[in-house]
């Protein structure tokens, strides 16, 4: 099965409703000659912006998603946004468990999971970020770190893993323009794609996107890789021109 590719952007804390529009704008211009119709792109804004991007996109093949989203349905929890909210704004996308909510909110695997499964519940592909840090890369521990936190993923969300987007995102990588070479994210995401085939008999059509200083000048060698479907895309995806590129990379790499 040819899994479409996925170029989604994570705007991280970034933007206001000026600069939100002059790049989504910018963004909606370039789509249709840098997607055509082999590669598919979305951005994962701050949760206030969610309804201006919602309309600027209108109509168009721009997806809008989230960052994060809550366990809970609904109730005392102060501060949260549940799946449901994110939903009646459009959000087709939800990032779960990126490794700065790992590192600076504590997120455990388990909640991880269990945030996967409120936005699988509410119509909302969750976008679960995993990821070695430097030391545990350095101790050889990186196939076991990945493998941890996608299982406990699998295990609450059992045959319904099929709908997810996983993102491989090695934690060294991400905002420090240090990639992992191809062929070490290649390795990881054939470990990742061999768990998700013992886990499910759909695993082909869930694709798994690299993630961590994908750019214009690396994203085409990446995304020619057998087992990369795509990029999350941080710093650059704040740049009209840097992300219509990476987007037109994975079109070429799916022609
Ligand atoms: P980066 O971020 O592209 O800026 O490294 C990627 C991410 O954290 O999703």
């Amino acid at each position: 099965m040819t899994r479409k590719k996925l170029i989604a952007g994570n705007w991280k804390m970034n933007g206001s409703l000026e600069a939100n529009e002059a790049l989504v704008r910018a963004v909606l211009a370039g789509l249709p000659g840098a997607a055509g119709d082999r590669a598919e792109a979305a951005v994962c804004v701050p949760a206030p912006y969610l309804s201006q991007v919602q309309q600027l996109a209108k109509g168009t093949a721009l997806a809008t998603g989230a960052q994060d989203v809550s366990v809970h349905a609904s109730g005392a929890y102060t501060g949260e946004v549940s799946a449901a909210m994110l939903r009646e704004f459009g959000a087709r996308y939800a990032i779960v468990g990126h490794s700065e909510r790992r590192q600076y909110h504590g997120e455990t695997d388990a909640q991880v999971a269990d945030k996967a499964k409120a936005a699988l519940a509410a119509g909302i592909t969750p976008i679960v970020c995993v990821g070695e840090t430097l030391a545990e890369r350095e101790a050889g521990q990186t196939e076991a770190v990945v493998k941890r936190q996608l299982a406990a993923v699998i295990h609450v969300n059992g045959h319904c893993i099929s709908e997810i987007v996983v993102a491989y995102e090695p934690v060294w990588a991400i905002g420090t323009g240090k990639t992992a070479t191809p062929e070490q994210a290649q390795q990881v995401h054939a470990v990742l794609r061999a768990q998700l085939h013992a886990a499910s008999t759909h695993d082909d059509r869930v694709r798994i996107l690299y993630g961590g200083s994908m750019n214009a000048a690396n994203a085409a060698t990446l995304l020619a890789q057998p087992d990369i479907d795509g990029g999350l895309i941080g710093g650059a995806s704040l740049k009209a021109a840097d992300f219509l590129q990476i987007i037109a990379a994975a079109s070429a790499a799916a022609a």
